[in-house]
């Protein structure tokens, strides 16, 4: 096994491994541009960890990692345009820096450049990798679509906003770790269980980025800090702060969230004094506590040497701790 410090190196290396001078500039720079961005890169280390925990050389999941990463990056050049965000790993974004067409051209071509890497693995695993990778593919895009879809809706329900989160973010997770147990041929028992395991994992990490993105260091998180709050997404945080309100405050949130304010920073702030105050910060904190802890109950079912077990739960453990 390697450190999540190596893993991240690997993945770089490859990365840099792969790229050759292309034109036109205006489709190819923007696709340097996010990707050498870097950013924290969990999922490819995710299926490089998975196949060694598989006992499998993390060297034949490269591709495949590396697939899930340009996609990931893809996902989020066309999210930035979606929620109209200015900044991403603390530099702006590729529709700010170019222009939206480019954002959305440069976008496309990362999906299919993502598609190209399973080419590099033989028949029987490229059709059980592409097979994953379409699904989870599309799964992304409805939850997507759902993420937008709520801005504009008052009758979301939690049960509505975790399946949005499995879709749009904790899939490719699970996914992820899947590819790994895919390439390291495990058995089906095995893969189905790690693919659970990112699962709940992913499903804490999307409720930490919307904790992150109302309460995050504007220093150091890398993303307009409230972002979420400005484009009225309907997350955990909102959603159980209408919950614990009273009807005055529940009210006065309501109100926040029904137009597009012009001034924005009287908005977030009072946005987020909600939160704390109605109890919704420490609910979702207690959420993402949970999630990962449903994680680490299905650890216990893998046909895997408790070292590895031990492996994947400081993943977990860390991953509940970070701060961008
Ligand atoms: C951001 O993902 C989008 C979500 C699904 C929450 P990350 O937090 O993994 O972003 P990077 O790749 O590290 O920048
Ligand atoms: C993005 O969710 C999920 C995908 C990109 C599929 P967010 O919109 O919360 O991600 P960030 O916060 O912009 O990274
Ligand atoms: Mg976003
Ligand atoms: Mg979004
Ligand atoms: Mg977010």
């Amino acid at each position: 096994m390697h450190s999540i410090y190596q893993y991240q190196e690997f993945i770089s290396e490859y990365l840099q491994s792969q790229y050759e001078i292309k034109e036109p500039k205006n489709l190819y720079e923007p696709i340097h541009y996010i990707l050498d961005l870097g950013g924290k890169r969990i999922r490819p280390v995710l299926t490089l960890m998975t196949a060694e925990i598989f006992d499998t050389d993390y060297k034949k999941a490269l591709p495949a990692a590396l697939a899930v990463e340009v996609f990931h990056n893809f996902s989020l050049v066309h999210d930035d345009i979606m929620d109209d965000a200015p900044l991403r790993r603390g530099k702006a974004t590729v529709h700010e820096k170019w222009n939206i067409n480019t954002g959305i051209l440069s976008g496309d071509a990362m999906l299919i450049l993502a598609y190209q890497y399973f080419e590099k693995y033989q028949p029987k695993i490229f059709r059980k990798l592409a097979k994953l990778f379409s699904k989870t593919a599309l799964q992304v895009c409805e939850g997507q679509q759902w993420d937008v879809d709520f801005e504009t809706r008052i009758d979301v329900t939690i049960p509505d906003y975790l399946k949005m989160i499995e879709y749009k973010t904790a899939v490719l997770v699970a996914a992820a770790m899947k590819m790994g147990a895919i390439i390291a041929k495990t058995s089906k028992e095995n893969a189905n269980l790690i693919y659970d395991f990112g699962l709940n994992l992913g499903l804490a990490f999307q409720l930490q980025d919307d904790y992150l993105d109302a309460f995050g260091d504007p220093e150091t998180f890398g993303k307009q800090v409230g972002g979420d709050i400005i484009e009225n997404k309907k997350t955990y945080l909102y959603l159980k702060a209408l919950a614990f309100s009273e009807k005055k405050e529940a009210q006065q949130l309501t109100s926040l969230f029904a137009k597009q304010l012009r001034h924005n920073s009287d908005k977030i702030s009072s946005v987020k004094e909600i939160f704390n105050n109605s109890g919704a910060s420490k609910a979702t904190q207690d959420a993402i506590q949970e999630f990962t802890f449903k994680a680490f109950e299905i650890i216990e079912k893998m046909n895997i040497d408790d070292d590895k077990k031990s492996i994947l739960r400081t993943f977990g453990e860390n991953l509940m701790g970070r701060k961008v």
